[in-house]
């Protein structure tokens, strides 16, 4: 059913929106303005949660996790723990499209992948997320002095001092700087894109949410998209998008449907507990998010919007 294009986006996403809503107004699918606005996001060096400029693993490594999901046919295409490529919501999508046999490509494989269908090497490690990384692991009570690559006893305690730092990152302010965008185009197709460095000093090979079909990202063109940020341990264990189509379907507002998943979140146990955040976008146009932040918003931008807008999220 023909509908007017619309983008929604978490917080930072807003850098990525006003190009996406371009492509849009010019015809463009879902999933192309989804790309052109997280590809947008994944070059934006102040964002240390995303792309180029992320913050690093526990060994001072940058590893990428991004996903992007159709509504109509809930094809899903997926990278995790991906290093060295400038775009990796664009090898997500090529995971989608070029390689039907699989959903997610993770580490060495979703590498190999990007580099045999040509997309753009990069070094993601700004020296300002690298000066951040330092300057974590200096403030931890288990910092070590001395060699810090080197595969040795320091080696090994470095790791361990970074592990630590992942456990005094639970009292971080927010918002988590993982993007999530939802586009609706005039063809009516919905897609969800998502895109993540991840847990800040996080072990080598952990794969969050973002990468994960149900728990950062669904969609489903009969009921909505939705998509998280924050801990992603926690709506993997809860599906946590899956359950905010799930609110959707059985006839729940976007906003109410995403309040309901964080407070069933806030009942898992979790010593690291940390923000979780959600967006949901209907096929009608529809939307809304929720925190457990006051004051946490999400940007709207449709195809008569010069900017922007930035709207409040619910409190869950
Ligand atoms: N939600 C992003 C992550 O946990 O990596």
């Amino acid at each position: 059913m023909p509908r007017t294009p619309l983008v929604i986006g978490s917080e930072r996403s807003e850098i990525g929106l006003p190009g996406a809503v371009e492509l849009l107004r010019q015809g463009a699918s879902a999933i192309d303005a989804v790309e052109a606005a997280l590809t947008a996001c994944e070059d934006n060096r102040a964002d240390h949660y995303v792309g180029t400029g992320g913050l690093p693993n526990a060994r001072g490594e940058v590893e990428l996790d991004a996903s992007v999901m159709l509504g109509s046919s809930r094809a899903f295409g997926a990278v995790g723990a991906v290093r060295g490529f400038r775009h990796p919501i664009s090898i997500a999508r090529a995971v989608l499209e070029r390689l039907p046999q699989h959903c997610l490509l993770v580490g060495y494989g979703a590498e190999l992948f990007a580099g045999e269908h040509g997309f753009e090497r990069a070094d993601l490690l700004t020296d300002e997320a690298r000066q951040i990384f330092l300057e974590a692991l200096d403030r931890s009570e288990a910092s070590v002095e001395g060699e810090r690559t080197a595969a040795t006893d320091g080696d090994h305690r470095y790791r361990l001092a970074a592990i630590e730092l992942v456990r005094r990152f639970r009292r971080h302010d927010g918002p988590w700087g993982t993007i999530n965008v939802l586009a609706l185009d005039e063809a009516g197709e919905l897609c969800v894109g998502v895109s993540t460095s991840g847990y800040p000093f996080k072990y080598p090979g952990r794969v969050g949410d973002s990468a994960i079909c149900g728990a950062g990202n669904y969609c489903d063109l009969r009921y909505g998209g939705a998509a998280c940020t924050g801990r992603g341990e926690m709506s993997m264990r809860l599906a946590g998008a899956k359950m905010v189509v799930d609110g959707l379907a059985a006839g729940e507002d976007p906003g109410e449907a995403c309040a309901r998943m964080l407070r069933e979140a806030a009942t898992l146990e979790d010593p690291f507990a940390a923000e979780l955040r959600a967006l949901a976008l209907s096929p009608d146009g529809r939307h809304g998010g929720a925190s457990g932040q006051r004051g946490s918003t999400y940007a709207v931008m449709g195809v008569h919007d010069d900017q922007p807008a930035l709207l409040p999220r619910l409190l869950a």
